[in-house]
Formats: structure tokens, sequence, C-alpha cells
């Protein structure tokens, strides 16, 4: 089983970018092979969840070339042009193309049968499931998780759907089944949760309207092939943002073209709560999606109630912030984060277990935890963390070495190439001092 030992470092300093982002990478590839036409994909993340969705869309009949890592032509095949995959379809550790194929395979005139690996394999499917039996589609999980087997060959009907959590995913799916669907499908999320979706289709030319959380999208004639370019993944960022905020040296530590979606960017919100300073540079656009450069400089934080109402929009990023929150000055209190618990582990459980391990004084809550904060010397005791097969906790643990007292050694982190291929190289890049072995 792969292990990184993360020894004590005091500094980080540099000029990087990170790989590009998994959420839109999924989605580029979904949109594109059932778009008219060749689109272009750059920036796309190689990441082990993306190519998971890469080979489902080859396995489904579209044709792709990946000119390069990060480059890749789709040779979309239309709204009714995929085929059967004739087995089932492994979508490894990535939730995201579980939920988003579920959508987008129940509405196929053929049926299919998607599983994953064992952390998948737990999660919970219900949620994508039932709305799109509302829509007339015939999804079969097993006792809640997957294998999902979809019939296929049912005529959707479009629905107003109530989301009782507030999950992209979910949201995704249901859009996707929507293009498919005889009339209008609409959307409607208890908070904001990130948009990918609905600026994809419609660069894609799909109508879609959004009214606050309410989301609409009718049935297109056709979707038309696009070029897109994928920013760099601000959840990926987020690991070296409070690895600069612990120790960046001068003059500060850049992270350049990082997707700044306001869906996405709840953590800088939070840590300059906290009284971080992370300067936004050269804020653009990278087609429908906004990017900038960020510059972070080392900061003294203090600990804060997190407001509930940045929840969703930090959702990915709570295992490092909980790190950045040991280090703060004061306590620090998530609540309304139970959609930890069902992530590629349970985050709440696993950041405990670690933090025990490291000395770190905590209380975790059944939707969050409590975290006493200390903001001289050492935060963590050198020490032994399981990332419980999680690529953000392994990372996380790995950024805890800027402030421990000893080297941590953090088991299990083969998933970080889930979403972050190249960490160990960045990180050591801008002064880790980090091994995988
Ligand atoms: C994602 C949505 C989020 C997030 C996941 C990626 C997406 O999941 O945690 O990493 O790409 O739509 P939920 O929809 O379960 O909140």
């Amino acid at each position: 089983m792969r292990a990184f030992e993360a020894r004590p470092v005091h500094e980080v300093s540099g000029v990087i970018e990170v790989p590009g982002d998994k959420s839109i990478s999924h989605r580029s590839l979904m949109l594109s092979g059932i778009a008219t036409g060749t689109s272009e994909v750059t920036g796309f993340l190689p990441s082990e969840d993306c190519l998971a969705s890469l080979a489902a869309m080859r396995a489904l009949g579209v044709q792709i070339e990946q000119r390069s890592a990060t480059h890749v032509l789709v040779r979309g095949v239309g709204l009714g042009g995929l085929r059967p995959a004739g087995r089932a379809l492994d979508m490894g550790n990535a939730g995201t193309a579980m939920r988003l194929f579920t959508g987008l395979l129940a509405a196929q005139a053929f049926g299919s049968e998607l599983v994953g690996d064992a952390s998948l394999m737990k999660r919970p499917m219900e949620r994508v499931a039932k709305p799109l039996r509302e829509m007339g589609a015939d999804v079969r999980t097993t006792g809640g998780t997957p294998p999902v087997l979809l019939a296929g060959g049912c005529a959707l009907h479009g629905i107003e759907y109530r989301m009782p959590v507030a999950s992209a995913q979910v949201k995704s799916a249901i859009l996707l089944a929507g293009l498919y669907a005889e009339g209008p499908t609409t959307v409607v999320s208890p908070a904001v949760s990130r948009d990918h979706s609905e600026r994809m289709l419609s660069s894609f030319g799909a109508r879609v309207d959004v009214d606050g959380l309410r989301i609409r999208v009718e049935p297109p004639r056709e979707l038309a092939a696009q070029r897109l370019e994928v920013p760099g993944d601000f959840s990926s960022a987020a690991f070296l943002i409070v690895a600069g905020l612990l120790g960046a040296g001068r003059p500060g530590l850049t992270i350049r073209n990082v997707g700044m979606n306001p869906s996405r960017v709840g953590l800088l919100e939070i840590l300059r709560a906290m009284g971080a300073r992370i300067d936004v540079e050269n804020a653009r656009h990278c087609g429908a999606e906004p990017v900038a450069d960020l510059r972070v400089y080392a900061s003294p934080l203090r600990g804060i109630e997190v407001p509930a109402a940045l929840v969703p929009l930090t959702i990915d990023e709570f295992p490092v912030l909980f790190v950045a929150a040991a280090g703060a000055a004061g306590e620090t209190t998530i609540t309304g984060a139970g959609e930890l618990r069902v992530k590629e582990s349970d985050r709440i459980a696993a950041m405990s277990a670690g933090f025990r391990a490291l000395g770190v004084v905590h209380e975790a809550l059944p939707d969050g935890m409590r975290i006493a904060g200390k903001p001289d010397g050492p935060a963590f005791t050198g020490g032994e963390v399981d990332s419980c097969g999680d690529h953000r906790i392994a990372m996380a643990f790995a950024v805890a070495s800027l402030r421990a007292a000893g080297t941590i050694h953090i088991r299990d982190v083969a998933n970080v190439a889930t979403s972050f291929p190249g960490f160990v190289g960045l990180a050591r890049h801008v002064g880790f001092d980090l091994d995988e072995r």
C-alpha cells in the first residue's frame, strides 16, 4: 500500500499551476460525446477519475483521441448516438462519473450497468435514482448503492424536482436526463452548488434558465461541438493555498490559472474571515468559467464559526480547512456539513482519527467538527495517520507537515492520483519534504 512520509518544513514558495478541474473535465467528455461534431478539450485533467469517464464514453461508442495527456479530441456521436457498452461500466473511485452517467444513461434506448471501486460501491445512489424514476426511468440500485442497473428504453418526461440536498452531482444527473425528456425539466436546490453543468450546457447551445436556485433545461434538438479550455482545479489549489498561509516565504506563493467559479470558492471567504491574505490577480474568463492567479501570503489565522451558507461552496475543501483551523488561534466550528460523511471516505471520521494521532484537540460532530487551534509552535505532533483511501485526506495531512513537530506518515495514498496527478512533485517543488513509498 502506498504511503507518504511528510517531514516538517517551514517555508513554501514559488509560482505554480495545478492540474485541470476535475468536475469540468468529467462534464467536458460527457457533453462533447453527445454533441454533434468534434470538440477539443485543453487543460483536461488526466486523473484516474476523469480517465474512468473517458473509458466509459469510449465504451459507449464515442471516439476520443488523446493528443497529449491534457489535450483531448472528442468526436461527438450526437444526442442519440451512444451505443451499448456490452459490459459493466467501471467508474473507479469517481462519484461524479457514477452519478452523472446514471442520469445520462437512464435516458438511453439501451440498458447499462455501473460499478465502481470498494469505496464507490458504498456511496448513496438513491438520491439520483429517485428523481430519475419520477422522470420515468427504470433505475435499480442495490440496497441504495451501486451496482446501478439502468433498463434503458424508457420514454422520460420532464419534472420539477426539489432536491433534499444541495448536490451538484444530483442536479447534473437530472439535467442530463432532462436533455432527453419530453418537456422541460426543473431542479430546485436548497442551496447553491457548483454550476459547471449549467454553464457548459449553455455553451453547447442548450437552453438553460437559472432563476436563483431554480434551474430549468429544455430538451435541445442537438448540442453543438465546442472548444473547451479547462481551468486549474480550485479544489487542488486549496492544498497549496493552506500551505501558503501556514508558511509562504516572501513574496508569497503564487498559483496561476485557478478556476474561480463563485460556486466553488467558499474556502477563500472562510479563510479570509480567519485572517488570511490571499490576493486575486489577473482575474479573467476561460470560456464560461472565471479564472485568476492567486497569491498567498503567510498569515496568522484565528478560529471562526463557519457560516452554514458557505458549506456547499466549500464541500471538498473541509479536510484541508480542518488543518488550517488546527493552526489557528482559538476555536473553529463547522456544522451543517453532514455530507462529509458520504464522500470518498467518512471525512469527519477520517480527519478525527488523524487529529487524534497527531495531538489536535477537537470534537467530531455528527455534521462537522469543533477544532481548538494551536497558533504558536507546532500544531501537530509527528505520527501515523490513515487516509482511508481518500485523496483529499491524504493531501490535507501532507499540508499539516508545515506545522508539525515530527514526520507524519500517511497510509493508503494511491488515490491521490484520482484528482491530483503530480501532487508529490509539485509539493516538493514549492518546498515540501515529501516522499511517496
Ligand atoms: C461534484 C460535486 C460534489 C463534490 C464532488 C464533485 C461535481 O459532490 O463533492 O467532488 O463534480 O458535481 P455532491 O454533488 O455530492 O455534493
